[in-house]
């Protein structure tokens, strides 16, 4: 018999699971990889200043999980975790467990950069290779991987990449002009194919919509929630509403700390803090 996906996530997730769990491993009964990432005692540093508190989070796979937060709140920095980019800021600490696919990404004998590969990201402002062709911003990432064999793979990886980011219609006729031609809006969907042309296991989106019209926030959107097919998907956002619109699972992170979390809709018709309720309504930052 199977269970359900919410009653997994519950069974790590919920307060009451917390206290009745007898070590951070029960993997016994639960698959090492019905979660794409845990977090377990989670601390961040920048210098001596503490910027995520204990942070505890399953995010089941193929699923789109919203971390949604005031400024300043540690999103950015709880998604640069998830990828190991924190390590860049040479100040920056990082305690506890975080596992992908069951797996601790911290541990000595892991590579950041096949962290990296399995767990791709695409920022706030779209930021293609600005002087490769659209074509070479998808294919750049697989030529120097390996994933295609031969001219013809890569080009139908690279065509499978930007339908699947919904913009293969508008380009198939110029894939050779600069990325720098296209709008915004279709830069950033170029930056999703690029990061989906590496078939990671886990997406990373911060803001992804936050410099985009109307029209591309929502074609985005759209985009995001049938890219769970392929892959996890990680968004960030400081818009209750879009966190609403597009995910499964929704964490509100609050001066770093997990102040709720759980499946989307729950949260929002019934938050168990007042602050969540504030945040969602609009009355907090
Ligand atoms: N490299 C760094 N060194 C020191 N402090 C930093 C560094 N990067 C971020 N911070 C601080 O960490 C805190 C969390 O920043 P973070 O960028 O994660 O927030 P955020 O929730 O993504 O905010 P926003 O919605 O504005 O993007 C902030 O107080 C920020 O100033
Ligand atoms: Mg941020």
């Amino acid at each position: 018999m199977s269970v359900s996906p919410l009653r997994r996530y519950l069974a790590f997730a919920s307060p009451l699971a917390r206290l009745v769990r007898t070590s951070p491993d029960d993997g016994a009964f639960h698959p090492s990889d019905t979660y794409a990432l845990r977090t377990l005692g989670l601390n961040v540093y920048y210098g001596d200043r503490k910027i995520l508190d204990n942070v505890d989070l399953a995010v089941p796979r193929n699923t789109v999980f919203a971390i949604m937060g005031p400024s300043g709140s540690g999103k950015s920095t709880l998604l640069r975790v998830f990828n190991r980019l924190i390590e860049l800021a040479p100040n920056a600490r990082v305690e506890g467990r975080v596992l992908l696919f069951g797996r601790d990404i911290y541990d000595p004998s892991v590579d950041p950069m096949d962290v990296r590969r399995q767990v791709g990201m695409v920022f706030q402002t779209p930021n293609p290779f600005p002087h490769l062709s659209i074509y070479d911003n998808v294919a750049l990432g697989p030529r120097l991987n390996g994933l295609a064999r031969n001219g013809e793979e890569l080009d139908s990886l690279v065509e499978w990449a930007l339908r699947k980011a919904a913009l293969w219609d508008e380009v198939k006729d110029r894939l050779h002009e600069p990325a720098t031609s296209l709008s915004g809006g279709q830069q950033q969907r170029l930056c999703i194919a690029r990061a989906i042309a590496l078939k990671p296991r886990v997406l990373l989106m911060d803001e992804p919509t936050a410099n985009l019209d109307p029209e591309s926030s929502r074609r985005i959107e759209q985009l995001i929630v049938e890219l769970r097919e392929d892959v996890t998907v990680v968004v960030v956002t400081h818009s209750p509403g879009q966190a609403a619109r597009i995910s499964d699972y929704v964490a509100f992170l609050f001066s770093g700390r997990i102040v709720e979390v759980g499946p989307t809709r729950e949260v929002f018709t019934r938050p168990r803090s007042e602050l969540t309720e504030r945040f969602i309504t609009g009355a907090l930052g």
